[in-house]
């Protein structure tokens, strides 16, 4: 069901700094930063040839990265992000798998303007999992 890994997310203290060293130090291509206030969080994507690093920043009072970054106060891995073709039909065999989504269980849009969902990471090992769909 899963297609590509589209990124690994990575949440930082401080994404200017966090960006400056990827495209400084290890010679990235970064974008420019993207606020995304649904999801409360700043995100850019580091190109990395095969995938790309995503970095959050928090965004908001309410960002779901904020507590992370206190459980996490250096940073550290936070998602994987893999392309799914039909996410309505992902949905519907994870749930009947026994697999949490997260929020209201829909799609929201994500920073690549297209339909984006987590599933709980107690559900996979401890690791957050986001589903983007995307046409194979
Ligand atoms: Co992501």
């Amino acid at each position: 069901m899963i297609g590509r890994l589209n990124h690994i997310a990575i949440a930082v203290p401080d994404l200017q700094k966090a960006m400056g060293k990827y495209r400084d130090m290890l010679g990235a291509s970064v974008s420019a930063p993207q606020a995304l206030p649904e999801h409360g969080v700043t995100v850019v994507f580091v190109d990395t040839g095969n995938t790309k690093v995503e970095l959050l920043e928090p965004l908001g009072a309410a960002s779901p990265v904020a507590g992370f970054l206190a459980k996490n106060p250096d940073g550290g891995m936070h998602h994987v992000c893999f392309e799914v073709p039909d996410i309505a039909g992902a949905v519907r065999h994870l749930v009947a798998g026994g697999a949490r989504v997260l929020g209201d269980g829909k799609p929201k849009t994500g920073a690549h303007g297209l339909p984006v969902l987590f599933l709980h990471p107690k559900d996979f090992d401890g690791v957050l999992i986001e589903l983007e769909e995307r046409a194979v």
